[in-house]
């Protein structure tokens, strides 16, 4: 065709483009597309050829938006210029060319947006999971190191013939002092060291009212663990919060002794404190024992010498203050008023009890040094127990 040969391709693309792939499965119909543009204007078919496998073979979005800027722009995009040029022109040529360069327009901006979404879509798949990286460990939860405690001293008292008694938080102040025997005035039963809810009923200051339930529901002989939260209104600090946690023991049958509650109490210190710990009781007042003693245990830092050896040097220990002993629980033999109270005859039945806080054994156990930080719920301390 003696027209073509004329014509030879004009060249406006960049001949590197031609190694694009043929556009065909971005927008099918290229072949009667070209031809159509050959029967009209054979020249402009080089052009769009070359141009629509530029677009085509663009490698990235960067690339493409160069590419199209570079043919369709608004202003400097070569088809742009030529529908410029149309008007110059001979008439007969303008409606021809015209019409193909408005192909030629629409055709192109259909690859270069097929072209956009392709490439769209790879980079959205590429952003996807990653599948060679290695797996994430997968977040596991654990008891509380309070619950851990409390679960491993209900099982010692489980082992030692204890069932686990579960009492209210908010209780009467009859439960949780009156019928424990503290006097109408005794201090505890202020509002400065109590949290009242109304006139006659407080939030438990400690779990020993489960007592008076579990024996105002049961007959003896019984034998009780009552674990739990305790609150106090207390100015907090670093050894001090106002709530904390509980367990109280109960043992109430037809000859109960000192003598259990203190192999009881025995049991207890070696099972938490280790078999080497040794014990003293000493003689302490609270209204609902009589006798009513304390338990120490020799330090478990310095193993009761009251100083350690740091750095060749003696100091003296700070946990145990010197002393060498740590006070960890309260115990005795349950008060005549308070069997009385609940129906029992203490000519019949006598019982012992003992009451120790969970924080205090949790600190001891792993040197925790602050109180606060078991009701804060920092995984990254609560993490490590
Ligand atoms: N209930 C006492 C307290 O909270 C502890 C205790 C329990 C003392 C049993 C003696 C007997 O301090």
């Amino acid at each position: 065709m003696k027209k073509r040969d004329s014509h030879p391709r004009s060249g406006v693309f960049p001949e590197a483009w031609d190694r694009g792939p043929d556009p065909e499965t971005l927008v099918p119909g290229q072949a009667a597309k070209l031809a159509e543009l050959r029967e009209i204007a054979p020249p402009r078919a080089a052009d769009y050829e070359r141009a629509s496998r530029g677009l085509a073979g663009a490698a990235d979005p960067a690339e493409l938006l160069e590419r199209h800027s570079m043919i369709l722009g608004r202003e400097r995009g070569q088809v742009t210029l030529a529908l410029g040029e149309v008007g110059k022109l001979p008439i007969e040529e303008r409606k021809r060319t015209g019409r193909a360069l408005n192909l030629i327009k629409r055709w192109l901006a259909e690859i270069s947006e097929a072209r956009r979404s392709q490439l769209e879509a790879a980079a959205d798949s590429r952003s996807g999971p990653d599948v060679t990286l290695p797996g994430r460990r997968p977040w596991v939860g654990r008891p509380h190191v309070l619950a851990q405690i409390q679960s491993e001293l209900l099982d010692l008292f489980h082992g030692l013939g204890y069932s686990v008694y579960e009492s209210r938080e908010s209780e009467l102040d009859e439960y949780n002092f009156g019928k424990l025997n503290f006097a109408p005035d005794h201090p505890a039963r202020d509002a400065h060291d109590t949290y009242f809810l109304s006139p006659g009923v407080v939030m438990r200051t400690h779990t020993s009212p489960g007592w008076v339930r579990a024996m105002e529901e049961r007959r003896p002989p019984l034998r009780l663990v009552f674990p739990g939260r305790v609150y106090r209104a207390e100015q907090v600090d670093a050894s001090h919060m106002d709530q904390f946690h509980q367990i109280d023991g109960l043992n109430v049958g037809p000859d109960v002794s000192m003598a259990d509650l203190k192999g009881t109490l025995n049991t207890f210190a070696r099972s938490i404190y280790g078999e080497r710990v040794r014990t003293r009781l000493i003689p302490i007042y609270f209204p609902f024992v009589e006798p009513g003693c304390q338990m120490d245990v020799s330090c478990v830092i310095c193993d009761g010498r009251g100083a350690v050896t740091e750095n060749g040097s003696e100091r003296r220990c700070s946990v145990c203050r010197g002393s060498g002993w740590l006070e960890v629980l309260g115990a005795g033999m349950v008060h005549p008023n308070v069997l009385r109270a609940v129906g029992y005859d203490p000519e019949q039945v006598t019982g012992f009890a003992f009451g120790m806080g969970l924080e205090r054994i949790a600190m001891l156990r792993h040197g925790v040094p602050e109180i606060r930080l078991f009701l804060e719920n920092d995984v990254r301390f609560l993490g490590q127990f």
